[in-house]
C-alpha cells in the first residue's frame, strides 16, 4: 500500500462520480442489501477498481455503491476483504484509504457479530463503543505514510462520541432494542471455544466477530470519524447449548434487515 495506489483507485471512481461522497458505509455479512436503497446508484465491481483485492465470501457481493442515501451522498462497500481470507492488513483496509482519498468525513463500519454479553439476544444491534484488538496484527505496521496520520494514532475515542449518542438517539426515537458495547476483533476463520468466550467476557467484551477493528485503526489514523453497529446474529460458543454455523448468521441478519435498514438510514439522515 502506498498513496499514489490509493490516489489510482480513487481516481478511477470519481472518475465515474458527478458528487462527493461524505459519507463511507462497509457492509458485514447479510447487511448488504442497505446498499440496494441507494438512489442513483453507480455501481463498481471491486475488480475493476485498480489496486482493489477480490471479496471471496458467501454473502458478500463485492462492489462498491455510490449514490444518495436520505439525502447523503454515500459510498457503500457491498462486502469487505476479512483478514480469515488471507488478505494482509494493507490489503483489508486499502478500501478505507480510497473512501477517505474520495473525501469521506465518516465512516459507518457493520458486522454481524457473536453476542459474549449474556443479556444481549440474537437479532439485536449494539453500537460499538470501543473495541478490543485479538487479531495479533496491526494494519499500520510498516512505514509510516505521514500524508494520511501520524505514526502513533491516539485510539482513545476510536468509536465518535457525538455518533454513538446520535445513534442512540435515533435507535430510541424508532423504538428498536440497541445496547452499547465492546466489539473483540478475532481473526476466524473458527468460531471461538467456550473458554475462549469466557475469557473474553472477563477481559471486558460484549460482542465479537472476524473483521471491523482493522478497518476502524485506518480510519483512525486517517482522521475519520467512526460509528460502529454489530448485528448481534447469535451467541457466542458456550452460552447457548448449540452449535455455530454462518447459515444463522445469514438467517438472523435477514430476520432484522427492517429494523438495521430503518436505523442505519436514519442515522445517516440526521448524520
Ligand atoms: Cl460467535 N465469533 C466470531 N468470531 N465471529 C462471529 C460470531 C462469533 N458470530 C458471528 N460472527
Amino acid at each position: 500500500m502506498n498513496i499514489e495506489t490509493v490516489n489510482e483507485a480513487a481516481s478511477f471512481i470519481e472518475n465515474k462520480l458527478n458528487e462527493k461522497p461524505s459519507i463511507g458505509l462497509i457492509l458485514g455479512s447479510g447487511l448488504g442489501v442497505l446498499a440496494d436503497e441507494i438512489e442513483n446508484p453507480v455501481t463498481i465491481s471491486y475488480k475493476d477498481v485498480p489496486h482493489f483485492p477480490e471479496s471471496t465470501v458467501s454473502g458478500h457481493k463485492g462492489q462498491l455503491v455510490i449514490g444518495t442515501l436520505e439525502g447523503k451522498q454515500v459510498i457503500a462497500m457491498q462486502g469487505r476483504f476479512h483478514y480469515y481470507e488471507g488478505y494482509t492488513m494493507k490489503e483489508v483496509t486499502f478500501p478505507v484509504r480510497v473512501m477517505k482519498a474520495l473525501g469521506i468525513d465518516d465512516l459507518y463500519v457493520t458486522n454481524a457479530a457473536g453476542g459474549i454479553n449474556k443479556d444481549f439476544e440474537p437479532g439485536q444491534l449494539m453500537i460499538i463503543k470501543d473495541h478490543i484488538n485479538q487479531m495479533g496484527d496491526n494494519p499500520l505496521i510498516g512505514v509510516n505514510d505521514e500524508e494520511i496520520g501520524v505514526r502513533f494514532p491516539d485510539m482513545s475515542e476510536a468509536y465518535d462520541r457525538n455518533l454513538i449518542k446520535m445513534a442512540q438517539e435515533k435507535a430510541d426515537e424508532l423504538g428498536l432494542k440497541v445496547e452499547q458495547g465492546v466489539y473483540v476483533g478475532n481473526t476466524g476463520p473458527v468460531y471461538e471455544t467456550a473458554a475462549e468466550i469466557r475469557m473474553l467476557r472477563t477481559l471486558g467484551g460484549d460482542a465479537v466477530g472476524m473483521s471491523t477493528v482493522p478497518e476502524v485503526i485506518a480510519a483512525n489514523h486517517a482522521g475519520l470519524r467512526v460509528l460502529g453497529i454489530s448485528c448481534i446474529s447469535n451467541m457466542a460458543a458456550g452460552i447457548l447449548d448449540q452449535p455455530l454455523t454462518h447459515d444463522e448468521v445469514i438467517e438472523t441478519t435477514s430476520r432484522v434487515r427492517e429494523d438495521f435498514l430503518n436505523f442505519v438510514k436514519s442515522v445517516v439522515k440526521s448524520a
